[in-house]
């Protein structure tokens, strides 16, 4: 059973105020995650994850397309009953907290605002299964170090038991091995708890660990979807393939409305790909792929 669905997302932002600049930040964008599952995303800065991180979780209202979660349609917003059901760990861990709370207090928060009640054994159990010192709880966010901070983070998160996380690069501020206690932490909570989760990366590796399939990301459009050991086995998409080499990729191109997003870095270009941009199409099991050298132009 699906437990989240993103149908042909798109998010066009402007820039400024009226008549700005039109920022198409997601593209026609098809995911879905399964219950139990876990499913990667990466790309380069700038590709659209947040965006569509945010438009998942009703921060952000699509400008077309439909969100599904757990069944039901939250497209224009989540309904409190189903938003306690979604932790969510966002991209800067230091803008989660309130900078003049306790760390307590911020963890204790999200129960508050559930109304649920027992919220110190709550606490207690949680801090206990993310490792994290109870006089570390006093402290407020300027006066604990970035594994304790993101410790937290994932807490507050946890803590009103989700079925559903969605974690927008949590460990991409953190040195090397604080990184890989984080990660490790993530996936057997998962376990423990059953839960389903997103995990947005701009790294190949941190990716295929914490997910089973792999969504490759290119100017607001998904162009590859894969196991993640077939993905890294046999990526088919001349970006992933770079991305995954760690070749320079360059900064993100502007994103495109006509034509494929890899246009002009592709050594196999044909004419067709400057004029309509590739849907993501099924090849093999399980494995799909946005690029016209594997599927004509309908
Ligand atoms: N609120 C906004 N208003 C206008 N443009 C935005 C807004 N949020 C994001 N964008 C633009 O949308 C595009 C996608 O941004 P997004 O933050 O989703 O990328 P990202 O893949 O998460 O990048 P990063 O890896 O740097 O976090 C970018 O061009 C960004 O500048
Ligand atoms: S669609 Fe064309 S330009 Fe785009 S990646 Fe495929 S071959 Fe290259
Ligand atoms: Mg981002």
């Amino acid at each position: 059973m699906k437990i989240l669905e993103g149908i042909s997302l798109t998010k066009v932002y402007r820039s400024g105020w009226i008549g700005g600049r039109k920022i198409p930040a997601l593209i026609d964008v098809t995911i879905s995650l399964e219950k139990g599952g876990s499913l990667s995303i990466i790309g380069e800065s700038g590709a659209g994850k947040t965006t569509l991180a945010k438009v998942l979780l009703g921060i952000t209202t699509p400008t077309k397309g439909r969100v599904i979660f757990n069944g039901k349609d939250v497209t224009r917003g989540i309904p409190r009953n189903l938003r306690r059901l979604i932790g969510y760990i966002p991209q800067h861990p230091e803008s989660a907290l309130d900078p003049r709370w306790k760390l307590y207090d911020s963890i204790i928060e999200s129960l508050r605002i559930h109304r649920i009640e027992k919220r110190r054994e709550q606490v207690k159990k949680i801090i206990e299964r993310v490792s994290l010192d109870e006089d570390v709880l006093q402290r407020r966010p300027h006066e604990v170090s970035g594994g304790e901070l993101q410790r937290a983070v994932i807490a507050s998160s946890l803590i009103i038991e989700p079925i559903l996380l969605i974690c927008d690069e949590p460990t991409s501020m953190l040195d090397a091995s604080t990184q890989a206690d984080i990660l490790r932490l993530i996936r057997s909570i998962k376990e423990d708890m059953n839960l389903s989760y997103l995990f947005i990366s701009h790294n190949v590796d941190v990716a295929s660990f914490m997910g089973d399939r792999i969504g490759v990301m290119l100017a607001g459009r998904l162009i590859e979807l894969a196991p993640s050991r077939e993905l890294l086995r046999n990526p088919l998409h001349p970006y992933t393939e770079v991305f995954i080499n760690r070749k320079s990729v360059g900064a993100g191109e502007s994103t495109k409305l006509r034509g494929c997003p890899f246009y002009d870095r592709c050594p196999h270009r044909m004419p067709i790909c400057k004029k309509k941009a590739p849907k993501l199409e099924k090849l093999g099991e399980g494995h799909y792929i946005a690029c016209y050298r594997y599927h004509s132009e309908d």
